[in-house]
């Protein structure tokens, strides 16, 4: 076992922790020898999500609070004393964002006012805050660097895209020392089944001879979580003149369409699964953002950041992830997760 980080290392507080991106990220900045701060959302199961899987010497570095953004006053307590918050929670299911829109308001809009809030009166050194893609809705030019309309073609879109606005607010009103993340598509070990790569590879894993899958049509630029997670690290940890006050996009630049990713994930899978179109996954068409490719030009110039994953390097950890049936088992993967 190693031995802790030193009670003088540099703490920084995650919201969102437990999830997926989350969790990545708490293992990248104990490894960058950051001690964490890490919000659990409070649930009366006791889970504290995939931070229950983290090595014993990467937990030894991480304090779990339990919390919700939509509090002012756990958000408050989060970010005493931390040197960067990095505010990852949020609700991200776009079909749940049909049926419980006030819910999306209330954590993605209310919950980022409160951590900008917090920020603001513990005069916090660093926040960075996490924007989505989706904000962009389907792409009028390509590739999408940050300068492209923001078009939000759901509600959860929206509820972000408000998120960001009161962000920029916050840094031209207040002077918030703030960074806005913009990941495009993010995948990898720990992903819900919302998402369609854990959807396709979770289903071949367990078997299934027809993979049920929503519009194949879609293109979109999808990053290795790590790399997702190195890039919240450069944005938390650069010189401010380099970062603060901007919004940077993270993706590749390189694009897939959801039928060419299938069959790519059933070749290396060894899979003769065939395809069937699942109506119940299908958005309403308005809704449905058809393309995004992401130009990450401004990140790279102002960190030196670019991703280390290629598409395949990326689904090879993640197909061995859902082949461990310990992991596979927490999946539901017959079932249709929103
Ligand atoms: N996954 C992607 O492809 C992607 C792409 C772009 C942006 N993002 C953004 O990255 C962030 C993380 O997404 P993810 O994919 O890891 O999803 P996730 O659902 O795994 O993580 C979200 C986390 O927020 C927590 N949370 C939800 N409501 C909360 C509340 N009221 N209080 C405290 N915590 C709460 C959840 O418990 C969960 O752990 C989100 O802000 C999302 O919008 C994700």
């Amino acid at each position: 076992m190693t031995p802790p980080l030193a009670p003088s290392a540099p703490l920084a507080a995650v919201t969102g922790a437990e999830g997926f991106i989350g969790s990545h990220l708490v293992e990248a900045l104990v490894a960058a020898g950051h001690r964490v701060r890490a919000m659990v959302q409070y649930n009366s199961f006791g889970s504290h999500g995939w931070l229950e899987t983290l090595h014993p010497d990467t937990a030894a570095n991480v304090e779990i609070v339990l919390g919700d953004v939509r509090d002012p006053g756990s958000v408050a307590g989060l970010v005493e004393g931390v040197e960067c918050v990095y505010h990852l929670a949020a609700l991200i299911a776009i079909p749940y964002s049909y049926q419980a829109p006030h819910s999306y308001i209330d954590t993605n809009l209310t919950g980022t006012l409160n951590v900008l809030q917090a920020v603001r009166q513990a005069q916090v050194p660093r926040m960075v805050h996490t924007s989505t893609s989706e904000t962009y809705g389907t792409a009028q030019t390509v590739p999408i660097a940050e300068t492209h309309p923001v078009n939000a073609q759901s509600p959860y879109a929206a509820s972000k895209a408000g998120a960001d606005q009161l962000v920029g607010s916050y840094v031209a009103s207040f002077g918030i020392p703030a960074v806005t993340l913009r990941p495009f598509n993010t995948f990898g070990p720990r992903q819900s089944m919302r998402a369609v790569i854990p959807t396709v590879i979770g289903q071949l894993a367990a078997g299934a001879p027809v993979l049920k899958l929503g519009d194949l049509r879609p293109i979109r630029d999808f990053m290795f979580v790590r790399d997702t997670a190195a890039a919240f690290l450069t944005v938390g940890t650069a010189p401010a003149e380099q970062v603060v006050g901007q919004v940077f996009n993270a993706g590749t630049g390189v694009e897939v369409s959801v039928g060419e990713l299938v069959r790519l994930v059933v070749e290396l899978m060894g899979s003769e699964a065939t395809v069937e179109e699942d109506p119940q996954r299908l958005r309403p068409a308005g809704s449905e953002v058809m393309r995004l490719l992401c130009d990450a030009t401004r990140l790279r110039e102002a960190t030196g950041w670019k991703p280390e994953h290629t598409l395949e390097a990326g689904l090879e950890h993640t197909i061995r992830f859902f082949r461990d049936p310990a992991n596979l088992a927490r999946y539901k993967t017959s079932a249709y997760n929103i």
